[in-house]
């Protein structure tokens, strides 16, 4: 099965192309560069964005997938997209797209893409939970099939990105194990554990912010943060009530700016190091402490981490050693472009939903779903 998979749901405009499981084609278009100046992603910009780059994203994503190592001579003209995109299509089965959650008009260009093509060229769509999309990022195969991965269940997955941060309970209803690729069984997503307020990776990029360093903060401040002392000031533990799972970051955020907030530039450009460790030591620690209270409680068979800020070497450091601790198998994506938002990850999810025959029963009505939850 061919799988055309789009994601549009926050400031990457993506598409990519699929056989089953293994991916032919993952295009980003990174918008970073028209956010950076505002310090956070603008819905409206993010849309136009969108608008005028898909066409061309999914144009190469059709050429990616059928030509290796394949690179734009030049920009392409638009009748050349369309003639692109027209081939490509004949050998798509199934069109996936991410339905939710995300930013409401960016998640809508996308959907309407699907929605267009899927008319034009008679294909059927599945729509994607996006999160469930960065957790089957970790089921990603090259085209030489690796590697090769099989879930197992119960599983505890940990999405840390800019706009989730989540602990979410794998099962599976009918326990037939073990489920591959091969046969899928229905899953069942439970949350237990998420964040209140902010997102990790959206505290680390409103403390990059704070210390007057670009967007988006998270790798800057991984970087800056190798060189630091992780003690330099003391900050908050938030939730620390071993009972609760939820997450919460914007006390820390709070914390970290009033400690701050009075230092004259030169004191904060001198301690940045220190400063970003210190911030990004209390991000994590955090997140480690409740995933380590849900595996405690749940007793998965397998551990599964993804999202934007598991391209951060440090939190896979210490969460590979705290799968070693706990003594169990843990998977990440392995590709900084599977961790960040990509559509490859979607075409995953609508490779085993389409198995399962969940399709777009009615296409005119499918909408975008900026919160959609699970089931
Ligand atoms: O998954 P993603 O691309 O988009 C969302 O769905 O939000 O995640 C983006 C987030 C941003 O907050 C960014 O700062 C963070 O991931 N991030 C990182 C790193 N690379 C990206 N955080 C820490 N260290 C990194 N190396
Ligand atoms: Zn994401």
């Amino acid at each position: 099965m061919k799988i055309l998979a789009i994601e549009t749901s926050c400031d990457d405009t993506c598409a990519a192309v699929l056989e089953n499981d293994s991916v032919l084609s993952n295009v980003i278009s990174s918008q970073t560069d028209l956010h950076a100046k505002w310090g956070g992603v603008v819905p409206d910009i993010a849309k136009r964005a969108h608008e005028s780059r898909i066409n061309a994203v999914i144009a190469e994503a059709i050429l990616r997938s059928q030509i290796s190592n394949f690179r734009y001579q030049k920009k392409l003209k638009e009748e050349k997209i369309e003639q692109i995109i027209s081939e490509g299509m004949k050998e798509i089965d199934v069109i996936g797209v991410t339905l939710g959650p995300g930013l409401a008009i960016a998640l809508g260009i996308g959907v309407n893409k699907a929605k267009e093509l899927a008319k034009k060229y008679n294909k059927k769509i599945v729509a994607v939970n996006h999160i469930e999309g960065h957790i089957w990022a970790n089921f990603l195969k090259n085209k030489k099939g690796k590697p090769e991965r099989e879930l197992e269940l119960p599983a505890l997955a940990l999405t840390v990105s800019g706009g989730h941060t989540k602990i979410i309970l794998m099962t599976n209803p009918s326990q037939t194990l073990p489920l591959t690729g091969q046969g899928f069984n229905k899953i069942d997503y439970t949350v237990v554990g998420e964040t209140l307020d902010d997102a990790a990776g959206e505290a680390l990029d409103k403390a990059a912010k704070m210390l007057g360093l670009g967007y988006p903060g998270g790798p800057i401040i991984e970087r800056l943060a190798r060189e630091g002392k992780t003690n330099f000031l003391e900050l908050p533990h938030p939730l620390a009530d071993k009972k609760i799972l939820d997450y919460s970051f914007s006390g820390l955020k709070t914390s970290f700016y009033y400690k701050v907030k009075d230092w004259p530039k030169e004191k904060v450009y001198q301690n940045l190091n220190d400063l970003a460790a210190t911030f990004q030591n209390a991000v994590f620690e955090t997140l480690l402490r409740k995933y380590k209270l849900a595996i405690e409680k749940y007793r998965p068979k397998m551990l599964l981490a993804s999202g934007g800020v598991l391209a951060n070497l440090e939190l896979r450091k210490r969460l590979r050693k705290l799968a070693k601790e706990v003594g169990l198998p843990i998977f990440m994506p392995s590709h900084k472009n599977l961790n960040t938002d990509n559509a490859a990850m979607i075409g995953r999810v609508a490779c085993e939903k389409a198995k399962m025959g969940e399709y777009v029963e009615e296409i005119d009505k499918l909408d975008r779903d900026p919160r959609l939850q699970f089931n």
